[in-house]
């Protein structure tokens, strides 16, 4: 949905950011600002400002700020679009009501419609669940100790054993069968006319979406039978690798992380033990969609896996997807062959609050792995060790987390600071030289090392490339002085993530026009939540905790990674040797590329 500005502009003047707030945080008149204890983090000195004359707010401990639309979205979680009706309404201001083509209109009804059908369905089988058919699955949820209160919480019901069980109750309801078929739930019989149920004599677990709209099922068999669980398929409602389980909970849940579980058990189980904030991936492999949609909600994840190879596994393929959005990623290991669920039934919330507490860093984590692998007794394994420990730390940019690192491992093996970090400087220098030889040709003779840690490089260059886009995008609409200079060195073209391209032409255009920007018109202009989202994220401030953090070079180092990526697209795309000679030689250029910042 695309506003136009002048209710952008209406919404901004008829609320007040100093009255919207107060409905929150108590705020105190200082001068000309007022100041209260901050929404978005702890703290019992007051040091968050609001201005009435600028109309920003700004935390000075959290490094939280913006206007009241961000205010609006940090405070409830809302999406863009959400921020703008909830504004609009408080001052009573009618939003247009979209013109929709007649495509958009009969797509728009049908999901209104599918909708209705899995509402009506999980009432359906939350009745089931009580009746005399669905005895066998109340006793077997009362084996697995899930109270009557987390059923009705969580909308658990029963899909009844009979083959056209729900296609007639839908039916008695009056929908239609083309709108049956398009929700997912009713299938056409194999063989001959008719309908049959998709799910059928499973304990059914309604999927919601972070509105709480219902959006597809996952059904478990109350018995060893195969397949264990069935779900929803894609439909016009349910994206798999979109949603997560247990996240219109875990959301408003206010924890400082969110638990990553396996399953819908554990997340109920956990939900149950008092743990609410917590989610599973719908029996699929966790995706960068994934990753972005929990950064909307938090900052740190704690991933709950299995301790057995394959949770292991699970976990550190999730690692770069969760860190390349900038979640800050805890391993939690559960001692034993066990799952949260059975964990928790053992042992007890203490003992699991306890395991979240001692939760290792995914970079402990990872040595903890290596360190199993050699005995540091030994001379040549313990080099071994150290090299590889040295691979992982060399992937870090953060000074102050790299010592303290440095510090705990050579606490833990004796092996001296200096010694591994004269490793990472070896390492530092084999990346980039596997880079540079991957950059214009793949060659087939690589070693097998060699190969894989190209792979981990491409997966940690992709990262720095997104951040790097975000972080110059945050930069030049902090600061117009300092987008004057960098727009001499970089176009908006340049960016290669296309939604941050397009943030960047508006960024680039406002200020050409406007000589300012506001961030509210900017996001505006993107349609799905998602790049709202993204987009967002370039107006919200994060926490720096590097004090050394040097600017200029960090603007310099991001601007020559989006050129760069550049020239190897393009790289990528021809097979002119002309060509390919003029982009090598631009490459060469980008490396004496250097942009006074600070000094203009
Ligand atoms: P689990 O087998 O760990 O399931 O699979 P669970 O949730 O712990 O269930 P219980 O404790 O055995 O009752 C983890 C997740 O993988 C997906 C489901 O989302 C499940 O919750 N899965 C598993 C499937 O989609 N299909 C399957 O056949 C099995
Ligand atoms: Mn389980």
């Amino acid at each position: 949905m695309y506003y136009p500005e002048e209710i952008i502009e209406e919404i901004l003047s008829r609320n007040d950011l100093v009255d919207v707030v107060s409905e929150y945080v108590r705020l105190k008149k200082q001068g000309s600002s007022h100041f209260g204890l901050c929404p978005f983090h702890n703290e019992d000195t007051p040091s968050f400002s609001v201005s009435p004359d600028k109309q920003m707010y700004y935390c000075f401990g959290c490094q939280s700020g913006g206007n009241v639309f961000t205010f609006i979205m940090q405070m409830e979680n809302y999406s863009f679009v959400d921020a703008v009706k909830y504004l609009a309404a408080r001052a009573n201001i009618d939003l247009p009501q979209a013109e929709y083509s007649e495509e958009v209109k009969k797509e728009l009804k049908e999901r209104e419609i599918v909708l209705n059908i899995h509402k009506e369905t999980a009432k359906y089988f939350y009745s089931n669940l009580q009746s005399q058919r669905g005895k066998l699955a109340d006793e077997y949820l009362r084996s697995r100790k899930v109270k009557d209160k987390i059923r009705k919480l969580f909308g658990i019901g029963y899909a009844n054993a009979d083959y056209a069980d729900l296609y007639k109750y839908l039916l008695y309801k009056g929908y239609s069968e083309e709108m049956m078929l398009i929700s997912g739930l009713i299938i056409p019989r194999k063989k001959g006319k008719g309908y049959i149920d998709r799910f059928r004599d499973r304990i059914m677990f309604p999927i919601f979406d972070v509105h709480n709209n219902i959006i597809g099922f996952g059904g478990r068999v109350l018995d060893d039978s195969l397949p264990k669980y069935m779900n929803s398929p894609e439909t016009i409602l349910f994206d798999k690798s979109k949603n997560l389980y247990g996240l219109n909970y875990a959301r408003t849940a206010k924890e400082e992380n969110i638990l990553i579980v396996e399953g819908y058990m554990d997340v109920i189980s956990l939900y149950q033990a008092g743990f609410k904030n917590v989610v599973a991936s719908l029996g699929t492999a966790f995706n960068y969609q994934h990753a972005a949609l929990l950064k909307r909600y938090t900052n740190e994840v704690v991933l709950v896996y299995d301790s057995d190879a394959a949770g292991i596994k699970a976990a550190l393929r999730a690692m770069p997807i969760l860190s390349s959005v900038g979640l800050k990623i805890r391993v939690l290991q559960i001692p034993g062959e066990k799952d949260p669920d059975d964990f928790i039934k053992e042992k007890g919330a203490e003992a699991f609050r306890d395991l979240i507490m001692k939760a290792l860093s995914s970079v402990m984590f990872q040595v903890n792995l290596i360190k199993k692998k050699y005995d540091i007794e030994d001379v040549e394994q313990k080099i071994q060790f150290t090299m590889e420990v040295a691979n992982i730390l060399s992937k870090l940019n953060n000074s102050i987390e790299m010592e303290v690192y440095l510090t705990q491992i050579a606490e833990e093996t004796g092996i001296s600071k200096e010694s591994i970090f004269e490793e990472i400087k070896k390492a530092r220098e084999r990346n980039k030289r596997i880079n540079r030889h991957n950059k214009f040709s793949s060659l087939p003779n690589e070693s097998k090392e060699e190969q894989k840690s190209s792979i981990s490089n491409r997966i940690d260059e992709k990262d720095g490339l997104y951040k790097a886009q975000l972080n110059i995008l945050r930069v030049i609409s902090k600061n117009e002085s300092i987008f004057q200079i960098i727009k001499e060195h970089l176009s908006f073209s340049e960016f290669i993530d296309p939604t941050f391209s397009k943030a960047a032409m508006l960024i680039y255009q406002a200020y050409d026009k406007d000589n300012s920007i506001e961030a509210a018109k900017i996001i505006n202009h993107f349609e799905s939540v998602e790049e709202q989202n993204q987009v967002s994220f370039i107006f919200n401030e994060e926490k720096n905790d590097d004090k050394e953090y040097d600017v200029e070079k960090a603007i310099n180092d991001q601007i020559k990674l989006i050129k760069k990526a550049n020239i190897d697209l393009k790289s990528r795309t021809t097979t002119d040797i002309y060509e390919i000679q003029a982009l090598i030689e631009q490459k060469k250029q980008l490396e004496k590329l250097y942009i006074n910042i600070i000094s203009g």
